[in-house]
């Protein structure tokens, strides 16, 4: 049995004022809902913070990335290391970071590397781009960045995929939840072969791109589907709290 998970993905928003505010509202209601892993992945200066305010709480914290050297000269980066003890999860290969920032599928599997290493929990983002989705790609794309990213994985013990095509993140055009089961079942069958059939099993691999209360439980009705990775959603104290709990009640009616 897979269980669900929920990241907020908060990207750059919320000053560390702003983040305690936000998780003061969503506390102790989030914290009460069970059958769900629930991770908040606010900015790196908040982790500090939340890590207090959530603790003894069933929530847990994700960064939003990472580099994959230990430390040394890499002016503005942060490491696995500096990761360990502030967070469980860490997003890894969000298109945002491919496409503003150059991120290759080898970089990427070099964090996810670096961050299975010192224990910490990588969220993989892979997803096709519009014209990519438009062009009959998909399959083709998704696999070739699962690929790039796991080829010197061995063990994919506390990984989760996230299925995010990019044509839906921050669009307000959500994938349906058909075509996003469609996707993530093409993803569990080639981690099958890369890997084997237990291990594609036992993986979780949610959906990310335009999920909000309103639709979020098309998405996790999916049988292949073990959550969402939310970003603008995820921000309204409100929203989050509604996904988490239809997730919740969806997952103990399977
Ligand atoms: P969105 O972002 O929910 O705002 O579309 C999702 C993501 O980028 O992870």
């Amino acid at each position: 049995m897979r269980v669900p998970l929920i990241a907020g993905n908060w990207k750059m928003n919320t000053t560390v004022g702003e983040a305690i505010k936000l998780v003061k509202e969503m506390l102790p209601r989030l914290d009460e809902i069970d059958g769900v892993e629930k991770v908040l992945c606010p900015p790196f200066v908040s982790l500090a913070a939340l890590k207090e305010l959530i603790k003894g709480s069933s929530i847990k914290l994700g960064a939003q990335n990472l580099y994959f050297e230990e430390k040394g000269a890499y002016t503005g980066e942060i490491s696995p290391l500096m990761l360990a003890n502030l967070c469980e999860f860490v997003i890894i290969g969000h298109s945002e970071r491919r496409q503003y920032f150059g991120e290759s599928g080898e970089l990427i599997g070099k964090k996810v590397l670096a961050a299975l290493k010192v224990g910490l929990k990588p969220i993989l983002c892979i997803g096709e781009r519009l014209e990519e989705n438009e062009a009959g790609r998909t399959e083709e794309v998704v696999t070739e960045q699962l690929r790039s990213s796991l080829a010197e994985v061995k063990k994919l013990d506390g990984l989760t995929i996230a299925y995010e095509p990019v044509w839906a993140i921050g669009t307000g055009k959500a994938a349906t939840g058909g075509q996003a089961n469609e996707t993530i079942s093409l993803i569990r069958h080639f981690i099958s072969q890369l890997y084997n059939r237990s291990v594609a099993q036992s993986l979780r691999i949610l959906y990310g791109g335009s999920v909000t209360a309103s639709n979020s439980s098309e998405f996790i009705k999916q049988p292949g589907i073990d959550g969402a990775l939310v970003g603008g959603a995820s921000l309204d104290a409100k929203q989050f709290l509604s996904i988490v709990k239809q997730t919740s009640e969806i997952s103990q009616t399977r």
